[in-house]
């Protein structure tokens, strides 16, 4: 019986989903799905290895073989009903997610909203994959590209996003003709199980999208990485996870797309509607938390402005409401571990102790040991270790600049290149600093950047590869040439 007041009990899964079935693990083993925000369990869910995980590649080679032959159109129907089903039990996921991951309610809603927003997307986007006739060197030749199914798809997603991460990966692959075998956050399974039951009422064929739920992380990703069944593999988390992953698929040179750490600036000139500035900069650096590979990390301001962006920022801060998602008064929830809420407090007294002013918050709060108080923090320096770590909390460190170059140079002065956010009026400094600053996104004037229209991705060690828009396809084909001779 669920703790969760859910309209339909039946998404309320704690099996993994291979080839069509839900199966227990080999060793009978179970582990727990826990509740940021109470620490009450939420499920015994069954805890898969490595075996299993080889079971359900070969499984999805075996269904891909008539699956990538269906046209697109017959693909994107029963992909449409995923859509329409994601989007009718909206409530319940949201209900999951919330219970799991700790985001607030709304929030939750949104994202489950967004992640159907792939299936849509990605379901009518596959009959567009066009080929190509190339004009040739010789008169009796023709040459023709075409574009093929990449073969089975491995994924690991993160717990911060437990639908929309799942979707923007899944929807592609599926579209195009190709078969996936995903290792869920063991953090947040529910929600990857919940899509599964989805799309096997969706009518989408057995064994093509198979969820294997395991704690031992390491154990799994090395058979998604090492099978040479796998012709792809894409991740989307830490970047020094996603470089141990990228070293264990070389071995079998397979494709990968890495969607990883961040560390976004957001620049704010003296020139900018400092009011929207304020909002943006807040609403960037505290969604979900915090707990974003797109959230604020870096709050740069220039410093005829800095006091008063500072006082407003920090005035604004001072009314969000710290608490458990489900209650309707909250707007900033818990961090998803103990260990997650350490780990930033770590932060903020390192810049502490190095000279930094914390306006509001600072410390994890009375409520539980997951949640962190909403902070700012102001007269930062570069030894900091706030200037150069991703955050994933909601800590807004504000630093100052007085001239473009030097914006820029801070901008740039990081390993990562995932988001980055630009607030100003000047048109001409719109494109100079946007083609100045070494990042997949930039948003101007904007944080709400993300969607499935547009390619999200990152330069540097933020990643390689773009999710979503026409360009998410291309990472689940393969090109092959065809020369016709002796015409
Ligand atoms: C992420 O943080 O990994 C994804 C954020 C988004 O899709 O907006």
């Amino acid at each position: 019986m669920s703790i969760l007041a859910l309209n339909d009990n039946s998404l309320l899964k704690t099996q993994s989903y291979i080839n069509g079935q839900w199966v227990d693990a080999d060793s009978g083993k179970t582990f727990d799905v826990t509740d940021p925000a109470t620490g009450h369990i939420i499920a015994k869910v069954a805890d898969l290895g490595a075996i299993e995980t080889r079971h359900a590649i070969e499984m999805a080679e075996q269904a891909m073989q008539s699956w990538k032959k269906k046209t697109a159109k017959e693909r994107s129907v029963l992909l449409r009903k995923w859509f329409d089903l994601v989007i009718a039990n909206q409530d319940d996921l949201a209900l999951i997610m919330t219970a799991e991951q700790g985001k607030v309610f709304s929030e939750s809603k949104g994202e489950v909203a967004y992640g159907a927003s792939f299936i849509e997307w990605f379901a009518e986007e596959a009959k567009r994959i066009y080929g190509d006739v190339i004009p040739n060197t010789t008169a009796d030749r023709r040459s023709i590209v075409i574009k093929q199914p990449i073969g089975v798809v491995a994924a690991v997603t993160p717990w911060n996003f437990p639908n929309a991460m799942i979707t923007r990966k899944a929807a592609p692959a599926l579209a195009v003709g190709c078969a996936i075998v995903l290792k869920p956050a063991a953090e947040t399974p529910l929600s990857a199980l919940a899509l599964a039951e989805l799309a096997d009422r969706a009518g989408i064929p057995a064994g093509l999208f198979n969820v294997v739920v395991g704690q031992n992380a390491p154990e799994i990703g090395a058979e998604l990485t090492s099978n040479p069944i796998v012709k792809k593999f894409t991740f989307t988390g830490s970047t020094p996870v996603g470089k141990l992953l990228m070293q264990q698929c070389a071995k079998t040179v397979k494709r990968t797309s890495m969607e990883l750490g961040g560390n976004a600036p957001v620049l704010v000139f003296a020139d900018a509607d400092i009011d929207k500035a304020v909002d943006g900069a807040i609403a960037a650096k505290y969604r979900n938390a915090g707990q974003t590979c797109i959230c604020a990390n870096r709050i740069i301001v220039q410093d005829s402005i800095y006091a008063t962006f500072v006082e407003k920022f920090t005035a604004k801060v001072n009314t969000f409401n710290l608490g458990n998602g489900f209650e309707s008064s909250t707007t900033l929830g818990p961090l998803i571990t103990a260990k997650a809420a350490a780990n930033v407090d770590s932060l903020v007294v390192d810049a502490r102790a190095k000279g930094a002013t914390v306006t509001t918050g600072g410390k994890i709060d009375s409520m539980g040991d997951t949640f962190y108080q909403p902070t700012v923090i102001a007269n930062l320096s570069d030894d900091m270790r706030i200037a150069k770590e991703e955050i994933f909390g909601p800590v807004a460190p504000i630093f100052s600049f007085s001239t473009e170059e030097e914006a820029i140079a801070m901008a740039n002065a990081t390993e990562f290149g995932l988001a980055s956010y630009l607030f100003t009026q000047d048109i001409a400094r719109v494109w100079r600093v946007s083609e100045a600053i070494d990042y997949g996104m930039v948003g101007i004037n904007e944080v709400s950047i993300s969607s499935e229209v547009i390619p999200f991705g990152g330069m540097k060690e933020s990643g390689q590869g773009r999710e979503g828009s026409k360009y998410g396809l291309d990472d689940y084909l393969e090109i092959k040439y065809i020369c016709m001779g002796d015409l």
